[in-house]
């Protein structure tokens, strides 16, 4: 049986993916009704066969749907989803979820209070390069994680910054548009508790939002340390992902990249190496159990292409509220990025690493 869904906005991401994706045969969803400010969105909606409102309390007292979908800019995100838990919806908000952690966890706590279901729309951790990540360190080959870099590099100087994203009280800038997508990949890669994070945050570009420029250093308590990169500013790119283990790196080139490069070590053997040590004023000899690498194994990976779908996330929704499986997204780590994004910022205000506890 598929599940209702009502939408909050009926722009570029609501009604070109959302709308589209649950109409698909595979995805247990249904849309019938849509809230949006501007009648020519609701004309399209109604063009669709939806019902539409122009008021957000006649919407939430229509119980056309089960699910509430946010898709509005983003100061708005916190008060539409607490109203539409309230008023007993389960609700996926796109990102960024929030303007701040205050909101996000007075959304998280009117969902508890409710007993909803809370999540947000991090759809690109289903992108292929980040399953291309997932699926070669589970494999094995990198060894043990010492590095995870990722980044957006863009060379459009703001230029993907159109309308509201170019306003600072809409939640606009680069970061929340495209940086929050690697930083959530990221942490869905890594899941080990933070010890610290560092930020730089910069404004190199002309829009209201500013912050186009943004670095972020995590370090991990297990000793794994994360870079995120996220820039409009890049006419070089660097790869989307390098990540490296004790026993090899790998490399992906591109959002939603096909394949990467792997390469690890095929065959070592330890041998006793001597040197001249100096000690004081005398010289002597050591010797040393040294790593030799005798072969290098080098492949395009995965072996079997990926099939990039952005609708497991649906899937996953459907599972979910069937009591099947856990929510893939669920509100403890979409916190998380949020506190990690906070940190980030405080750190480029001081200068200091801000430690977590
Ligand atoms: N996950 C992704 O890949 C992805 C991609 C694009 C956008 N987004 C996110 O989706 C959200 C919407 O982005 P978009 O590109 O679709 O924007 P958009 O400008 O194309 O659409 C926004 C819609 O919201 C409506 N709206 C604005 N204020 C409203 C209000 N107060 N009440 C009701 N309706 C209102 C507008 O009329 C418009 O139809 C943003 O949070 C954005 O970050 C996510």
């Amino acid at each position: 049986m598929n599940r209702k869904i009502g939408y909050i906005g009926f722009g570029s991401i609501v009604s070109g993916y959302h709308y589209t994706t649950a109409m698909r045969e595979d995805v247990p969803f249904t849309p019938t009704a849509v809230y949006d400010v501007d009648p020519a969105r609701r004309a399209l909606a109604e063009e669709r066969g939806l019902q539409t409102f122009d008021n957000l309390a006649d919407f939430l007292a229509s119980h056309l749907f089960e699910l509430v979908v946010i898709g509005i800019p983003n100061q708005y995100h916190c008060e539409y989803a607490c109203a539409a838990l309230e008023a007993g919806y389960h609700v996926m908000c796109e990102k960024p979820v929030a303007m701040s952690v205050e909101e996000l966890e007075k959304m998280i706590a009117t969902a508890e209070k409710t007993g909803k279901m809370f999540t947000v729309h991090q759809n690109r951790r289903y992108d292929r390069d980040a399953l291309i990540v997932k699926e070669v360190i589970a494999g094995g080959k990198l060894g043990n994680l010492i590095s995870v870099e990722s980044r957006v590099h863009s060379a459009n100087g703001n230029g993907q910054m159109f309308g509201w994203r170019m306003f600072a009280d809409h939640g606009g800038g680069y970061f929340g548009d495209w940086g929050i997508h690697v930083l959530d990949q990221v942490l869905d890669v890594v899941r080990s508790p933070i010890r610290s994070v560092y930020g730089i945050v910069k404004t190199l570009g002309s829009t209201d939002a500013g912050e186009d420029y943004t670095k972020i250093i995590i370090t991990f308590k297990d000793g794994l340390t994360a870079q995120i990169e996220a820039t409009d500013f890049a006419p070089l790119p660097l790869p989307k992902w390098m990540v490296y283990g004790d026993k090899g790196a790998l490399r992906v080139d591109g959002i939603c990249g096909e394949t990467g490069k792997l390469r690890c070590i095929k065959k070592s053997h330890v041998e006793e190496t001597p040197a001249l040590v100096y000690l004081n004023e005398s010289v002597s000899e050591r010797s040393y159990g040294k790593v030799v690498i005798d072969e290098w194994e080098e492949r395009t990976v995965p072996e079997v292409p990926i099939t990039q779908d952005w609708a497991k996330l649906y899937l996953n929704l459907a599972g979910y509220l069937d009591g099947k499986e856990p929510l893939a997204v669920d509100p403890a780590g979409v916190l998380r990025c949020f506190r990690v994004l906070e940190a980030a910022k405080r750190s480029s205000e001081t200068g200091e690493a801000v430690l977590f506890d």
